[in-house]
């Protein structure tokens, strides 16, 4: 199948056509960092009018990049949760008036499933995953561990009781006056700094449960500020930077080795970073697991990284039109609630 992928849930608007799930022919993404730089973070109402002015124009850049028009595509799928109710409204509801208009299915799709998923796409510069894999989300708003049994079943191990680790990076980079969003600043002053400077706590260092936490080490962080007014901008960064890597693989090695997995996959945009790339690497080998991440381009939001589920969805059901945006609400698929969670039985409601 053709499908076109429109995703919105935060701050990016994108469009993406996707062949059989895993070919990307175009992904066109227009950031709203700019806008939401100058506040500090994401302003959901200023989120929603910019997906408004930019998603016909990404749609359209979506389809000419890919020599492609309408009458070409074979189903349609969005984001539908979790994210910003006025950005997700956007994107469904262009996707599914398209899919009204040609007369095609039309699919409501899961964020997190999708940053878990990503790295199925076929683009030959890096390798795919063996199922069952160990997967890891680390974004803005979520970190969660997941053993991703197949492509529509998971069983959530683990996550977050508090911030998220992309959250945390946001937050110690504004502590520290850098500007948003955060963690590309971090990681590259982190780059000039000594991770040892400081020693930061390991927040849930134990081996007993697979959750984590990040509020009491940014806590930490401001604590040390106020205490060590003149502190060294990138030994924080380092030193923080070392504390959440430390924690991030430890845990899901330790997830890995209960699932006897073969493969660690890092997604969501904390797997951009540079140091938990090269550490992920390095002690993921040491102790028997092959660490995956997919391009970096594919580990931020864009609509491409949804083209697995958008195939794996549109072809199960594919003349169930109102496959509604709330089956991807992010407790019906990807467990807020449920530590198990089977996607074959809940996805579609
Ligand atoms: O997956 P994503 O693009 O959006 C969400 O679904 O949340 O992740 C955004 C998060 C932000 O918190 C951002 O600071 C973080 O990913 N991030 C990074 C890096 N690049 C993006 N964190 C650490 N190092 C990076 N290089
Ligand atoms: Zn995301």
């Amino acid at each position: 199948m053709l499908n076109l992928i429109i995703e919105s849930s935060c701050d990016e608007t994108s469009a993406a056509l996707v062949r059989d799930g895993t070919t990307i022919l175009s992904n066109a993404v227009a950031s709203q960092i700019p806008v939401h730089r100058r506040y500090g973070g994401v302003v959901p109402e200023l989120a929603s009018r910019n997906h408004i002015r930019d998603i016909h124009k990404v749609i359209q850049d979506a389809l000419n990049d890919a020599g492609c028009g309408l009458d070409d595509i074979d189903g349609f799928g969005a984001t539908a949760g979790p994210g910003l109710v006025g950005s997700l409204i956007v994107g469904i509801e262009s996707a599914r008036t398209l899919a009204m208009m040609y007369n095609k299915p039309f699919v409501g799709l899961n964020h997190l499933e999708g940053h878990l998923t990503a790295v199925l796409i076929e683009d030959g510069s890096f390798p795919q995953p063996t199922f069952p894999y160990l997967g890891i989300i680390v974004s803005g708003g979520h970190t969660d561990l997941y053993h991703v049994l197949e492509v529509g079943k998971y069983e959530l191990l683990g996550r977050t009781r508090d911030d998220a680790a992309g959250e945390a990076f946001d937050k110690v980079a504004k502590m520290l006056g850098l500007s948003y969003p955060g963690g590309v600043e971090i990681d590259a002053l982190a780059k000039k700094g000594n991770p040892k400077a400081i020693d930061f706590p390991r927040p849930m260092w134990t081996r007993k449960n697979l959750d984590f936490s990040f509020s009491g080490l940014k806590t930490a962080v401001l604590n040390y500020l106020k205490s060590n007014p003149d502190f060294c901008t990138e030994d924080v960064c380092a030193s923080f930077q070392e504390a959440v890597v430390d924690v991030l693989i430890m845990k899901t090695i330790t997830a890995a080795k209960s699932k006897h997995v073969d493969d660690i996959v890092f997604s969501g945009g904390v797997a951009c970073n540079s140091r938990l790339r090269e550490a992920a690497q390095q002690r993921c080998k040491e102790a028997g697991f092959r660490a995956l991440f997919a391009p970096v381009e594919l580990c931020t939001d864009n609509a491409a990284m949804l083209g697995p589920i958008g195939e794996y969805y549109l072809s199960k059901m594919p003349n169930y039109f109102e496959n509604t945006p709330t089956r991807a609400q992010s407790n019906m698929v990807l467990g807020v609630n449920q530590r198990t969670a089977s996607g074959s039985e809940n996805n579609h409601r």
